[in-house]
């Protein structure tokens, strides 16, 4: 045990808060793949139904999440056992904790391609996106130096703590995320022919909404919203009292949401001003944006400034996924968080080793492991960690805080600090949706996912 008499780190203020857990939220999963599902799934239709279930499933979830480690003061795991003690349920805190080791493992190599890519534009200008593409995240030694140096960033930021680490560094990289993003959409949306990418992300064609895009629509939500590995449950758990769940979280989902929407707008302008197929899939923000860049004036630059905000909002996220774990050790073992940092840090970058040999660095690993239908360790691991733990995690979760903890308990949870707002209808809908909405729906994605169906 961490001594008791210790208090518990908190965030220095609300918008620090805000800041914190937007910056988990938003990263590669709204600037990289929220524009290739939107491409890949009829562009605005998709929109439209993802917007419905942020607000409808994802936003009364959050707030779950959020009573849970506010109520606890406690990680994922801490959090289920001072419910209830010694039940199998901590087993689902066992899983948050798992998931964050596993995304993170992949998510880092991932984004040192995009921190990678800030140079890009330079070291090799006139080189065709796909080839260089290809051959850049096969090539081991470039890529394994990347992603150490992201996990050395991100260790370095979880190191500082709660407020002087994670909360200081949203503070400085969410402000300059937003202001590069307004950059490169005004030089998007000014290009000639940028129109038709314009209409594509904004006129719903309705003939294209289908049950794949449904599905599609949703597991992009959570995932986007760091949702079902505890993130939101360990972020809240360094929230005081005062503090109001239901107007931070709601700024959270809006920032999520608006920036993933933003990040619609850089991107589909430019691809159709530069006759590329929107439906290109997971390469599209780095085969399709850089041939968009080299043809632009000043791409080099423009190139290298929306690389530079895809790292930041990428490290924004690992620190959570890094800082779910480290509160386990934090909490639950003698650890300090300087160990836990490391240890947690450096066995992720062993656990990613595969995964950044996953793209031609070692064709065992490239080609001939298959599951799931996924080939490739790298995609194996989404697959399973973000799309299956997540699920099934948000599953699991929903069902823990609405009918083993309460609703009556996380009612009062989120009614502190709210100064009355939430009370009456509010909270009977909010209840209907936890108990019976978001579980269900839940429980008919994982089916889907766990079928193959997305
Ligand atoms: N929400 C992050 C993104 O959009 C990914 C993430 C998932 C982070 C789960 C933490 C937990 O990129």
């Amino acid at each position: 045990m961490a001594t008791p008499t210790a208090e518990r780190e908190q965030w220095g203020s609300r918008l620090g808060f805000v800041l914190a857990a937007a910056g988990s939220a938003i990263g590669l999963g709204n600037i990289w793949r929220f524009p290739f599902k939107a491409g890949e799934n009829g562009g605005a239709a998709f929109v439209i139904i993802y917007l419905i279930c942020i607000a409808f499933i994802c936003l009364p979830y959050l707030f779950a999440e959020l009573a849970l480690g506010r109520n606890s003061q406690k990680n994922p795991v801490g959090a289920i056992a001072a419910i209830r003690k010694k039940t199998p349920w901590t087993l689902v805190g066992g899983l948050c904790v798992l998931t964050g080791v596993f995304i993170l493992s992949y998510y880092g190599v991932v984004a040192g391609w995009a921190f990678g890519y800030i140079f890009k534009g330079f070291v090799a200008p006139a080189v065709e996106s796909s080839e260089y593409f290809s051959s850049f995240i096969a090539d081991t030694a470039v890529v394994l130096p990347l992603f150490a140096l992201f996990m050395l960033l991100t260790i370095s930021v979880v190191y500082g703590g709660v407020e002087k680490g994670i909360e200081r560094w949203a503070k400085v990289l969410m402000p300059i995320l937003l202001t590069l993003m307004f950059v490169v959409i005004i030089r998007a949306v000014t290009l000639p022919g940028a129109g038709a990418g314009l209409d594509f992300y904004l006129n719903p064609d309705f003939s294209k909404i289908d049950g794949t895009v449904v599905l599609e629509a949703l597991g992009q939500a959570f995932f986007s919203l760091s949702l079902g590995m505890g993130a939101m449950i360990t972020y809240g758990s360094y929230l005081p009292k005062r503090e109001n769940l239901l107007v931070s979280g709601g700024y959270v989902a809006l920032f999520d949401t608006g920036i993933a929407l933003l990040a619609g707008l850089m991107i589909f302008p430019a691809v159709f001003a530069m006759g590329q197929d929107p439906s290109e899939g997971a390469a599209l923000v780095f085969v399709v944006l850089p041939n968009v860049f080299d043809a632009m004036p000043l791409g080099t630059l423009i190139g290298a400034v929306f690389f530079i905000l895809l790292s930041i909002a990428a490290l924004t996220s690992t620190v959570s996924l890094l800082e779910v774990v480290v509160s386990y050790f934090v909490d639950e073992t003698t650890w300090s968080r300087k160990q836990s940092v490391w240890l947690v840090g450096g066995f992720t970058f062993l656990v990613g080793l595969p995964s950044a040999l996953s793209q031609g660095g070692s064709d065992l690993l490239t080609n001939q492991i298959s599951l799931f239908g996924q080939t490739g360790f790298l995609n194996i691991m989404d697959y399973i960690w973000g799309n299956l733990a997540l699920a099934l995690g948000a599953l699991l979760l929903s069902i823990f805080v609405a009918w083993v903890w309460g609703t009556r308990q996380a009612v009062e949870e989120l009614q502190i600090g709210a100064d009355g707002m939430f009370s009456g209808t509010l909270v009977s809908v909010w209840t209907f949706f936890l108990k019976f909405v978001c579980p269900l729906v839940i429980a008919i994605i994982f089916g889907a996912i766990a079928l193959g169906v997305i």
